[in-house]
């Protein structure tokens, strides 16, 4: 059985005695900059040092190569099954294995499974949930819910989130706040900023750049057939931009200190999502439409029908504050 350390213990004690769900016992104190976010309440993953040797302990651990090393197990030649679609890793997106704050962690994504699911329309569990991102970003086919692959995945976000509250968000664990611009994005101010800050790792054809054998990448890919697909989550413009803001350039930007102003963020997201000059893989079966409620739509989702009146294009590239407000006005929920 794992033990949380005494370290660990004493966190959650003092944690639910000041009623903070997750918090930092030594909450550095950063210079007064009205850019960078006080980092005062994060929760502390793991160490994997304190994996079980056990059978759970087993599990725990393949997960986290899955995480790491995808391409590699279950990538299009995988030696456990061939069910990515491209070679990227989970860990391309989910930062340091899924462990870091506004970097699409898993720490609180165990207890909060199943959820409903507006893009679906149902209720989804935590392994239908992974294919999602198996089958859209991974631009591949599901793989079996009862494999054994499945099965270490959910083991190792089951571990993460072993302090945290079932069912409970805690912060970091969504990504990074963006105030929407009163414009629309600009396609050719995000030209510039990617030729600036991002071609140098991810390419000047958004194409990334392989490993030595090809077998998988060391800047994954942005646009191109081998990289997400299209109503995929990275390729909504504020999803992308909120990921960007607290994560890329990687080793410039962080959550503390991001990089790029909201704007740049938003702009060059808009110009990595710009279906009209950067085709990327299309969802594959077409029967099922994605949102099947339209009142539940991603506000920044990029095909129509909407339950308001604005344009596919106005939903994908903003301005997005008039249809905040339409949404309200009228009683609608207002999904990013
Ligand atoms: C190209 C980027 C990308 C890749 C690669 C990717 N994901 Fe995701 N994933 C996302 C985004 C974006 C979200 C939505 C995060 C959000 O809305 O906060 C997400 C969400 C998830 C969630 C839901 C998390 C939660 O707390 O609700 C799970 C589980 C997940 N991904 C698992 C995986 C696994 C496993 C892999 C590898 C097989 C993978 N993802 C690969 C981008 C990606
Ligand atoms: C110094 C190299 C470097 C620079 C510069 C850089 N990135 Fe990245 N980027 C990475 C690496 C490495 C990853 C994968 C992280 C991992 O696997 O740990 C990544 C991942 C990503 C991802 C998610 C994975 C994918 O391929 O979809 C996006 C989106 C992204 N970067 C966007 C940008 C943008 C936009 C810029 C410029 C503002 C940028 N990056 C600049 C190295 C870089």
């Amino acid at each position: 059985m794992y033990k949380p350390s005494l370290k660990a213990l004493i966190v959650l004690a003092v944690c639910s005695v000041a009623g903070i769900l997750a918090c930092n016992n030594s909450a550095p104190s950063l210079k007064d900059d009205s850019n960078v976010i006080k980092d005062t309440s994060m929760f502390i993953p793991p160490d994997t040092n304190t994996i079980p040797h056990d059978q759970f302990g087993e599990m725990v651990r393949y997960g986290r190569e899955l995480i790491v090393n995808t391409a590699y197990y279950i990538g299009p030649n995988g030696i456990a099954g061939k069910y990515l679609g491209n070679k990227m890793n989970c860990r391309n997106c989910h930062l340091d294995a899924g462990t870091r704050p506004f970097g699409s962690n898993f720490l609180s994504t165990h207890g909060r499974y199943p959820q409903y699911r507006g893009r679906e329309n149902r209720v989804l569990n935590l392994g239908e949930r992974i294919n999602n991102c198996v089958e859209r970003p991974h631009n591949g086919k599901p793989l079996p819910l009862d494999s054994k692959e499945i099965n270490a995945m959910e083991c190792y976000m089951r571990w993460l989130s072993a302090n945290v509250p079932v069912g409970q968000h805690i912060n970091g664990d969504e990504y990074i706040e963006i105030e929407y611009p009163d414009r629309a994005a600009d396609i050719q101010k995000g030209a510039v900023i990617y030729a600036a800050e991002c071609a140098v790792c991810h390419g000047k054809d958004g194409e990334g750049k392989w490993t030595p054998d090809s077998a998988t990448y060391t800047f994954p890919p942005l646009w191109g057939p081998k990289s997400y697909q299209n109503g995929s989550s990275p390729s909504r413009v504020v999803k992308l931009a909120r990921f960007i803001k607290a994560n890329m350039p990687d080793k410039k930007a962080t959550w503390r200190k991001p990089y790029l102003t909201d704007e740049q963020s938003i702009d060059v997201a808009a110009f990595i999502n710009d279906g009209r000059i950067h085709p990327r893989p299309q969802k594959k079966d077409k029967t099922i439409p994605d949102y099947p409620d339209i009142k539940m739509k991603a506000i920044d989702y990029e095909s129509g029908p909407y339950i308001d009146t604005f344009s596919e294009m106005q939903h994908k590239f903003g301005p997005y504050k008039p249809i905040i407000d339409y949404r309200k006005a009228h009683n609608l929920p207002v999904i990013f």
